[in-house]
């Protein structure tokens, strides 16, 4: 790597794969927790989604955050430290680093080498930047290289990746950032609004099939990495807004009655039972300006993209 960009490998020390997918598929109601989607091929799905014109949650936090990057620049202030967990391809923060000026920057995100190679990325375009990735898992704590200078600190969390938690945890992971920037520290963050069930369900089931396939790779990531004796094909797509929950869920839905076995365990699929793989939960303005006020945030601005379809909000320690 150049000089101006160091990788970190905190890699996850909690909850394995292995550990994972045999805790969720013995609950009554299985599931597999979400970051689990990301190896290469998930974090390679995740950005061809991210192109498909159903899957307007991009394309909306674009404009917004093309549109208030001066505003922002004025309100930020240049020379904070950003910090960006899940960061994926890294190219979010290419629309702001102009306009933000950072002393550093630090991407963190589970998905090992998908991140090195975009940190590298980043650096031949960025010359100016120090960049220091971290592979972390977030979940439960967001440790920096220690080569990360003193400096007052901005998270940046875009993509409504919030929504990945239920609302407790959602306010958990909040003050895991508020403990992360310090008291003059800030958050810019997207995300995503309630809105008709035909368009996040048109969203999460895209007519080229990518929210599919990036469903199933979880199967074929087991089959692969576990050795599972376990038949991808035999599971389909399944994805919905659950109003009431204010969420959507996406399920991996097997379509007869079979048998996944993992290293002497077995797991017995009903025809139609489902695995539950993720939850996306959607905020109106309020209710997440309420939410951040619990972690101890308070609002300084927010940006809401045309017929509120999308938020991005900037938000300071109370
Ligand atoms: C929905 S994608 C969003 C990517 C990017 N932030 C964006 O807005 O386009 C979620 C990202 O978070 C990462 N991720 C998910 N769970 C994680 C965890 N527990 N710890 C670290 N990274 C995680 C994934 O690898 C992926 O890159």
């Amino acid at each position: 790597m150049t000089e101006h960009v160091t990788f970190h490998d905190h890699s996850p020390k909690t909850l394995s794969l292995y550990e994972a997918v045999v805790q969720g598929l013995s609950r009554p109601h299985k599931m597999i927790p979400p970051k689990f989607f990301y190896d290469d091929r998930g974090s390679e799905l995740f950005d061809a989604i991210c192109a498909q014109p159903e899957y307007y949650l991009p394309a909306a936090e674009h404009r917004l955050l093309t549109r208030c990057a001066d505003e922002l620049a004025d309100l930020v202030g240049g020379g904070r430290v950003v910090i960006e967990p899940g960061a994926g391809s890294l190219k979010k923060i290419r629309w702001l680093l102009d306009a933000l000026q950072p002393s550093a920057y630090v991407p963190m995100d589970i998905s090992h080498t998908y991140l090195q190679s975009a940190a590298r990325q980043l650096a031949a375009a960025f010359p100016w930047l120090p960049i220091h990735a971290a592979c972390v898992d977030f979940s439960h704590s967001m440790p920096l290289p220690r080569q990360v200078p003193e400096g007052p600190r901005l998270v940046f969390f875009p993509g409504s990746s919030l929504g990945n938690f239920h609302p407790p945890e959602a306010r958990d992971f909040l003050a895991l950032i508020r403990d992360t920037v310090g008291q003059d520290g800030m958050l810019l963050i997207g995300v995503d609004t309630k809105k008709p069930a035909a368009v996040l369900d048109a969203a999460y089931n895209d007519a080229a099939g990518l929210t599919a396939q990036f469903n199933l790779n979880l199967l074929h990531r087991i089959q692969r990495e576990l050795k599972a004796d376990c038949d991808p094909q035999g599971f389909r797509h399944h994805a919905f807004y659950n109003s009431a929950a204010g969420r959507v869920e996406m399920h991996l839905v097997s379509a007869q009655s079979q048998r996944l076995r993992i290293n002497g365990h077995r797991f017995d699929f009903d025809a139609g039972e489902s695995v539950h793989t993720e939850c996306s939960y959607k905020y109106a303005p309020a209710e997440f300006i309420g939410l951040a006020a619990d972690a101890g945030f308070v609002p300084v601005k927010h940006w809401l993209a045309q017929d509120d379809l999308f938020g991005v909000y900037l938000l300071a320690c109370g």
